[in-house]
């Protein structure tokens, strides 16, 4: 029986040769092709919203703090459930993290919490797309505006999604992708940051590249360095990957659309789980979670809990008790295979081992 994984990195055979071709030319480190790959993420995706591609979604959101203005003693209210990086830029800032709790229902981000977190202090709201799905971008806008905050996405795990027919990189003020080894668009390694307001562009083009204006004058650092800035450039080997795999991302997304509709089709009438979506993330919350994997495990489906709330890292000073709802689901949720190697028959199949795990 062939092992059912959960994740599969997919490389579209045009990235392949995007590779080989890039690697026959003077550039591979950041070079013309990156702004060719921020000019078609504009295109397609960001629209107003400028791009600036960098070498992770990490790097990226550390760039949305810095640009958002976030500093030593700010507080950001932040999803208490998602991958650390989200979280973890915010502490290089020196500022410190304020969880909100997830909804009754979900692993998003709850806009009430959002609301009851905010303080004096607070800079900015920081959400997450958890696994695919959109958070309420309405209600959290709708907070920010009422506080003059501006709204950081981590869209790591919703690259080409959609919230109410906006593309999601074209709604708040920043929206951070990643392109990491097993996400749905991937370039071994490498993200995106989208801007609303074009004046913070150059800024933040010259923050990922030590602080200087990268030019093709003589003098290349003519424009000086006046702020500490980082490398945390795109690579013209990552940006010729993105392209291609940009130009294929409908029939990806296709083909993702297919596998979570399969999943919701087949689980919502098993009883004792709850489907709760994804596009790339196949999440369900269970009280039976130890025996459905235990089954799936036997049938060599790999399962798993991929990420956990964030104050269990003493780095974000400890447990917290005002997030309920996540005490309350903490134990229950689970992730399921999903990646562009499966077919229906096989979300059927796992579908099929869970309903008979529950018998
Ligand atoms: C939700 C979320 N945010 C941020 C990241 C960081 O992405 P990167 O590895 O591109 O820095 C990840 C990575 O898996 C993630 O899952």
């Amino acid at each position: 029986m062939n092992k059912i994984t959960l994740f599969h990195p997919y490389v579209p055979e045009s990235a392949k040769r995007a590779v080989l071709r890039t690697l026959n030319t003077p550039w591979i480190g950041q070079g013309p092709q990156v702004a060719e790959f921020e000019k078609l993420w504009e295109k397609k995706i960001s629209y107003s919203h400028k791009a600036v591609a960098v070498g992770s979604c990490t790097y990226a959101l550390h760039l949305a703090y810095i640009l958002a203005g976030i500093r030593e003693g700010d507080e950001v209210v932040a999803p208490i459930f998602t991958f650390p990086s989200t979280n973890i830029p915010i502490l290089y800032q020196r500022a410190k993290v304020v969880f909100a709790d997830v909804k009754k229902d979900s692993l998003n981000i709850d806009p009430n919490d959002i609301a009851r977190k905010i303080t004096s202090k607070t800079k900015a709201i920081v959400v997450v797309h958890y696994g695919g799905v959109p958070c309420d971008m309405d209600e959290i806008q709708a907070i920010a505006n009422k506080h003059f905050l501006p709204v950081i996405e981590d869209a790591a795990y919703a690259t080409g999604l959609t919230y109410r027919d906006r593309k999601i990189g074209s709604i708040s003020d920043f929206t951070c992708f990643s392109f990491q080894a097993v996400k749905l668009l991937t370039t071994a390694t490498g993200g995106m940051l989208t801007i609303k307001d074009p004046r913070l562009v150059g800024r933040a083009k010259r923050l990922r590249w030590f602080g200087a204006q990268k030019s093709d004058s003589d003098d290349r650092w003519a424009k000086g360095i006046t702020e500490v800035g980082y490398r945390y450039q795109m690579t013209d080997i990552a940006a010729a990957m993105g392209i291609a795999a940009l130009k294929e991302l409908d029939k990806t997304l296709k083909h993702y659309q297919e596998l979570a509709s399969t999943y919701e089709k087949n689980l919502t009438d098993i009883s004792g789980v709850t489907y709760i979506g994804g596009i790339f993330l196949c999440v369900i919350l269970t009280q039976n979670r130890d025996r459905i994997r235990h089954s799936l495990t036997k049938h060599s489906i790999e399962s798993g809990l991929v990420d956990c709330r964030n104050d269990r890292f003493s780095i974000f000073g400890g447990r917290v008790n005002n997030c309920p709802n996540m005490d309350k689901i903490e134990n229950k949720y689970l992730i399921l295979p999903t990646h562009y190697f499966l077919n229906k028959k096989d979300v059927e199949f796992i579908c099929q081992v869970i309903r008979k795990a529950l018998k």
